[in-house]
């Protein structure tokens, strides 16, 4: 290399060249220091913003509502006993086509025997059966059973009014001492004829 001639050559710098210095404990450290309270500030400081905050709608508010199918809940619930063709089994399951209970003038009387169930000898257009009829108001809600109702008693050719989930928890809150069964046409028989 030759001497530099000019002034300006001469204040020139050497090229940097890239030391072996490893990153020092301390700023090792530091960076360490800093994750470890960045996760205990996030985990300190965790606030699920209270809806008041904001223009006060909740989860529940952006839901979309899902109405109670009778149809499905039937399916779900009943077919095993009352059948597909809701006619049930001859002597054992009584038909919900065309039972006075199903069809009486108020919806109430089928709402109670869903909430409550029945167990006892019950005629059912003119035949006698005896068995269980388990009890709902512990698996379904008012709309439920109010959809369920509405799908028995204007299915399998009945015509029978409707209802809704209003009257289902009047209904409920009527008969909510009421922890067995009911006794089949002890019980309900008087229901048709006071109305
Ligand atoms: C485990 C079988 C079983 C299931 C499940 C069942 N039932 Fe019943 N149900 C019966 C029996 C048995 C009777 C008759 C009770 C008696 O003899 O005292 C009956 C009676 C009835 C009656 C009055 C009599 C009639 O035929 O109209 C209605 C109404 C009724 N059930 C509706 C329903 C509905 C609605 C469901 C579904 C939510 C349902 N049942 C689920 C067995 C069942």
């Amino acid at each position: 290399m030759t001497e530099p001639r000019f002034s300006q050559q001469q204040r020139e710098q050497p090229e940097p060249s890239e030391g072996s210095r490893p990153v020092p404990k301390l700023v090792l450290s530091v960076i360490a220091g800093l994750l470890i309270w960045a996760v205990y500030y996030l985990y300190a400081t965790y606030n699920p913003m209270p809806p008041s905050l904001g223009d006060n709608r909740v989860a529940a508010d952006f839901a979309v509502p899902v109405s109670a199918d009778g149809g499905q809940l039937y399916t779900a619930h009943c077919v095993a006993c009352h059948q597909a063709n809701g006619k049930g089994l001859p002597g054992v399951f009584p038909p919900l086509s065309g039972s006075e209970w199903v069809s009486a003038k108020d919806p109430g009387v089928m709402i109670k025997i869903v909430l409550h169930g029945v167990q006892g000898p019950l005629t059912v257009e003119g035949a006698k059966y005896e068995g269980l009829m388990p009890h709902f108001h512990d698996k379904f809600s008012d709309e439920e059973i109010a959809a369920l109702v509405n799908h028995v008693r204007t299915g399998f050719g009945n015509s029978a009014s409707t209802t809704d989930a209003r009257y289902v928890a009047q209904v409920r809150e009527e008969t909510r001492d009421q922890a067995t069964p009911w006794k089949g046409d002890e019980d309900l028989r008087p229901l048709l004829r006071s109305r």
